[in-house]
């Protein structure tokens, strides 16, 4: 062994620090693929919504028992994607920034989810541009990291700059398979500032200009296989310590039991189908 890695061995695992979090969540009562909006979905391929409810079921069970409190919407018949309750909108601090989806299959969601925020306490800021919410708009530290290419306009990227006050990057995403922010990149520390707040990503899914801005960001990010995003392995939930992610996704969790977090694996094989992982079936509301 060489001393280099004797240091690196006997180097203490950084202390981590489970925060409870309040997620919003839909059960897939009416999950199927019946439309083809990004290169994941097939509809001539069978899906099986008992399967997707039990699996759904699971990530939910695994969030209560990490003591994390989950509000539900109820699934609206004929919305087959609304399990993916983080494109409905962005929340903090109470106030919730509606969204409004590029196509229209998913675009009755949008009012759908603004009611759900109005009738349980949010200040709900109506969208003048076209944005899925948490499925490209991803809170790190104090700065918003914004996705677009696919989805979510940069137009958006500037309201959503004036509805919090806070500083928004645009990243701009270039592989169709990772069309939403939340599929190329993972928010490792929730709750802390930007000086510890740490992120997880691929960098190809990235132009040249975005990646050079995670790679300045964020030196010490994890980089993720593309074995390990192409099950959406990055599309992953962490409370700063436990990190829910797709349980085939085992370089990933190597990385992150290396870094002192505590992967957990999920299996959510049959909404994947639609496109989707943990974090798209998961929204933060931060009250
Ligand atoms: N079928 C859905 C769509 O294409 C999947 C959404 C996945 N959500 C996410 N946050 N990445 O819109």
């Amino acid at each position: 062994m060489t001393s280099t890695e004797s240091v690196t061995a006997s180097a203490p695992l950084a202390e981590r620090t489970p925060n409870p979090r309040t997620y919003l969540m839909c059960r897939p009562e009416h999950y199927t693929v019946s439309y083809r909006i990004n290169p994941w979905m097939e509809p001539t391929h069978p899906t099986d919504t008992a399967r997707a409810i039990a699996q759904w079921q699971t990530l939910y069970e695994t969030y209560v028992s990490l003591g994390h409190t989950i509000e539900l919407i109820d699934p609206l018949e004929g919305l087959p994607d609304m399990v993916y309750t983080a494109n409905g909108g962005f929340v903090i601090d109470g106030t919730a920034y509606g969204a409004r989806f590029t196509y229209p299959e998913r675009q009755p969601e949008g009012p759908a989810f603004m009611s759900w925020f109005d009738a349980n306490g949010f200040d709900v800021v109506e969208p003048k541009n076209i944005n899925e919410g948490e499925g490209d708009l991803l809170l790190v530290g104090d700065t918003i990291l914004a996705g677009t290419g696919f989805r979510t306009s940069t137009d958006s990227h500037r309201e959503v700059a004036e509805v919090f006050g806070r500083e928004v990057v645009s990243l701009n995403l270039v592989n169709p398979s990772f069309y939403h922010l939340d599929t190329a990149i993972s928010v490792l520390d929730p709750l802390t500032g930007d000086d510890d707040a740490n992120i997880a990503y691929l960098p190809s899914a990235f132009d040249d200009a975005s990646r050079a801005i995670l790679e300045k960001r964020y030196p010490d990010a994890i980089h993720v296989s593309e074995e390990d995003s192409r099950i959406l392995g990055l599309n992953s939930i962490s409370d700063g310590y436990n990190v829910v992610i797709a349980e085939r996704a085992t370089g990933f969790e190597a990385q992150l039991r290396e870094r002192g977090y505590n992967p957990i694996g999920v299996d959510l094989s049959e909404l994947l189908l639609g496109g989707g992982g943990v974090k798209c079936c998961t929204l933060e509301l931060r009250r």
